[in-house]
This record gives C-alpha cells, sequence and structure tokens, in this order.
C-alpha cells in the first residue's frame, strides 16, 4: 500500500491540500472491495468496446486498454497487484495501474463513465453470479433430499405439534416437508435475479452522459437482460441487495428450524437419526460426547444474515437521491450473506446423504404416546357419530389408557364397548401406525405410495424437461 499523492488520485484536480491521515483511510473500501476485481475489469473491458464501437475511442486505444486490463487481472490473480489504501477503492487501483501500464491511453476509459454506475454494475455482476452458485447448491441439496425421502418413505415417526405426539407420519415426508421449503426459497432467488440482472452503466455520476453512448453493446457484453431506465435510481438504489438479502434470511430461517430438528433427533433423548463422524465433533473435557456442532453452527449463523437484512435496509432508507457515499456499506453485508449461505448450502449438502436413520427408535416412539387416537375417532365418524361426540369418546378412552398406563391398544374390545357401544374389532386395525400411515392417501398425503409419488413429482420440479 504505498503513497499517493492527491495529483495522482482520479479525483485529485480539484484539491490543494494532502487528505488527512485519517480521512485517508476511513472512506476507503479496498480492503473488501478488491473481491469484485474481476467484475470490475470485465465491466471495463465492456465500456471501453463500446466507446470504440461508438467512436468516442479509438480503437488501437481501445485494444491498449483491453490488453492493459488483462494484464492488471492476470497480475491480480497471481496475487502480485499492489492494492493502495489511498486510492480508495477497487475501482481507482484498478484505473491507476491501467494509467501506470500503458500511460495517457489508460485515462480516456473513465470518459462517459462514473464510478456510481460502476460500482453498482459490478454489484449486480457479482450477486447475479452469487445467485447462480446459491441456486446450484440448493438444487444438490434438493436432490439428496429427495433420494432420502424415497428411501426412507415407508420408515415411519412421530409427527409433532408442539413437539408432543400427534399422528404417525413417514420420515420422508418430513423429508419432503424440507425440500416444499427450499423449493420456495430456490424459486425467490430465481425470480430476484431477474431485479438483479439490469444493466446501471451509463446512469454516469446521477445524469447519463453527454457523450453518445449505446448502452445496449455494453448489456449484450456483460449479459445484462435489461437497462436501468433511470440513471438517478440505476446508481442509488441497493433495493436488489435487500431483496436478495431478505431471502437469504428466509433461507436461513429454513436451514435453522432443519438444523434445530437434526439437534433434536441426534440427540440421545430422541436417536431417531445419527450424524456421521465426520460431521460432529467432540468436548474437550467430557470423552464421552460426541456434538452435532455442524447444524448447531447454521442455526447460530441465521444471526448474522439476519442482521445483514436489518443493515442493508436500514442504510438505504433516508437516502435522498441519488448515489451517497452510504452505498459503500451495501459490501460486506453483501459478501457475508454470500459466503455464509454458500457454507450453510454446503454443510446440509453434505450431511443429509451421511445421515444415519434409526428406524427401529423412530417406530417404538411413535407406538408411544396415542399417535393414532384420532384414526379411532375417524373411525367412530365412520360408524355414523358426529366428529365431537368421537373426539369425546377417545377422549375417555386415552385417559383410561393413561390410569393403566398403557396404549390404548392394549385395551380390550369390552374396554372399548364400554365408551362406546360402536366399538368394533376393527378398532386394533384403525390403531395400528401403518394403516394410519397408508389411510392418507392423497396429494399431500403422508401414505408411502403417496411419499413415492411426491418424490417423482420434486424431481420433475426441478428438471422439468427430463
Ligand atoms: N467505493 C464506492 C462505493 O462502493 C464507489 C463509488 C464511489 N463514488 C463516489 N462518488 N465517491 O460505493
Amino acid at each position: 500500500m504505498g503513497d499517493i499523492s492527491n495529483s495522482e488520485k482520479p479525483w485529485g484536480g480539484r484539491f490543494n491540500v494532502s487528505t488527512d491521515a485519517f480521512v485517508e483511510q476511513f472512506p476507503a473500501s479496498v480492503r473488501f472491495d478488491q473481491r469484485l476485481a474481476a467484475h470490475d475489469i470485465k465491466g471495463s473491458v465492456a465500456h471501453a468496446k463500446m466507446l470504440a464501437e461508438v467512436g468516442i475511442i479509438d480503437h488501437d486505444d481501445c485494444t491498449k486498454i483491453v490488453i492493459g486490463l488483462e494484464a492488471i487481472q492476470a497480475e491480480i490473480d497471481g496475487g502480485k497487484f499492489e492494492w493502495s489504501v489511498a486510492l480508495e477503492d477497487v475501482h481507482m487501483n484498478i484505473e491507476h495501474a491501467l494509467i501506470e501500464r500503458i500511460g495517457d491511453i489508460g485515462k480516456k476509459l473513465h470518459t462517459a463513465r462514473s464510478r456510481n454506475d460502476q460500482v453498482a454494475t459490478d454489484i449486480r455482476m457479482f450477486l447475479r453470479e452469487q445467485i447462480d452458485a446459491i441456486v446450484d447448491g440448493l438444487e444438490d441439496l434438493m436432490h439428496a433430499l429427495i433420494d432420502l425421502a424415497e428411501r426412507e418413505a415407508a420408515t415411519v415417526m412421530p409427527g409433532y405439534t408442539h413437539l408432543q405426539t400427534a399422528q404417525p407420519i413417514s420420515f420422508g415426508h418430513h423429508m419432503l416437508a424440507w425440500f416444499e421449503m427450499l423449493a420456495r426459497d430456490r424459486e425467490r432467488f430465481i425470480d430476484c435475479r431477474k431485479r438483479v440482472n439490469v444493466m446501471p452503466l451509463g446512469a454516469g455520476a446521477l445524469a447519463g452522459t453527454s457523450f453518445p453512448i449505446d448502452r445496449s453493446i455494453t448489456a449484450a457484453l456483460l449479459g445484462f437482460d435489461e437497462i436501468a431506465e433511470n440513471s438517478l435510481d440505476a446508481v442509488s438504489d441497493r433495493d436488489f441487495a435487500i431483496e436478495f438479502s431478505a431471502h437469504a434470511s428466509l433461507l436461513m430461517m429454513h436451514f435453522s428450524r432443519m438444523s434445530e430438528e437434526l439437534v433434536l433427533w441426534n440427540s440421545q433423548q430422541f436417536s431417531f437419526v445419527q450424524m456421521g463422524d465426520a460431521f460432529c465433533t467432540g468436548s474437550s473435557m467430557m470423552p464421552q460426547k460426541k456434538n452435532p456442532d455442524v447444524p448447531e453452527l447454521v442455526r447460530g449463523k441465521s444471526g448474522r444474515v439476519f442482521g445483514h437484512l436489518v443493515s442493508l435496509i436500514t442504510l438505504m432508507k433516508s437516502q435522498p437521491l441519488a448515489y451517497n457515499k452510504d452505498n459503500q456499506e451495501d459490501k460486506e453485508p453483501i459478501f457475508d450473506t454470500v459466503d455464509t449461505l454458500i457454507d450453510c448450502i454446503k454443510a446440509f449438502r453434505d450431511l443429509i446423504p451421511s445421515l444415519n436413520v434409526n428406524a427401529k427408535a423412530m417406530r417404538e416412539a411413535t407406538e408411544k404416546g396415542f399417535a393414532t387416537a384420532t384414526d379411532l375417532a375417524d373411525h367412530l365418524v365412520r360408524s355414523g357419530l358426529p366428529f365431537r361426540d368421537a373426539h369425546a369418546v377417545v377422549g375417555a378412552a386415552v385417559n383410561r389408557a393413561i390410569e393403566r398406563d398403557c396404549e390404548l391398544k392394549d385395551l380390550s374390545l369390552a374396554e372399548f364397548k364400554e365408551f362406546h357401544p360402536a366399538m368394533t374389532d376393527e378398532v386394533y386395525t384403525v390403531l395400528d401406525i401403518d394403516h394410519s400411515l397408508n389411510a392418507r392417501d392423497h396429494l399431500g398425503g403422508t401414505a408411502p405410495a403417496r411419499v413415492r409419488t411426491a418424490c417423482k413429482r420434486a424431481r420433475e420440479r426441478l428438471n422439468p424437461s427430463t
């Protein structure tokens, strides 16, 4: 990070006194925005080509600029580029390096452009690339969930409400519930990408430019689907990043819920699943411990992503049009959100196929807690009782079973008949867990056959063409 005098700074012209030492580093963003270098360079190459195409600079100059920028990219890739805090940000560092490398021709690159439209373009290019990676990762994870759901379609577990045993469900059905949560997250990211992939370049500082630029050339070169319609809006709003951050928060909220369930299920008390050793860590003091650190950390990391959403929306509120330096504060929350998401997706993608499902423990747990009481009430309804009366009859039978410290199926038929004469031998069939599961045979139901069909549909939804 060398010393740079004001005269060397791209904006140094109107300044007589050199920058205060604190102010030299306080507004600097290069420490973190150097991450945008590749996008910045791609944007500059496209801008130079457009300038040449419409005759604002000549083709030879353009070629020199492009070769210079490519050499800078190689230097950055090789870790040899020297970033200077005095040059504030990634944009001025690269422009300065270009001028040092190719001389005065390099000074033409910034014609008809401002850092304001430049940075807005860079961050959108970065974000669309990351959204693609996030969607790819989510799809891999969703496939892993479908595979597990299909394998465990007939594995019964207690379904819970209020964390109390409610009704028997298929473990595969539970995995597909996770799939649905992620399917909506995936759709949200895909939808948000449309609003991200709009090109601000050409908006200049705020009012456009007096040069005869052709924004469709740069948009085509950079793969933007649309061109921002209003120059003030193009340089100032970061709503696309806030939107992304909101979707990221929803995904992390889902991941956090999935993590919570895995932590519970992996506990000795539940023992529904076992996470492989590769996904657990030990305790420094208690030799017996094998802790589910990975889902715990994912659950914990949801906090930072929610926090970034609040940072970004707060950063935007009250900003008058058009660009303000506040917007520089968008980078770190965006970068950290993206990194956290990519890590958490990877964690789940690898963890899901490694899960050891303990079908026996889940069946035993389902057998306790009167999970099929509703089936018995439904059965009485089919014998002609109104549902409310059937509910009361079964409630009384449950009370009896609690007094006896047994399950409903352990009561004799004579006892059942005490509660209602319509009770027949059939009660033992309807109280059976697999019978209960198979009976929920409709779209969205938990019958294993339905779960298998739902797996097929889920695969088709992910790959509509196959
Ligand atoms: N580093 C700045 C940012 O991230 C680039 C734009 C600076 N523009 C300006 N007029 N100071 O927002």
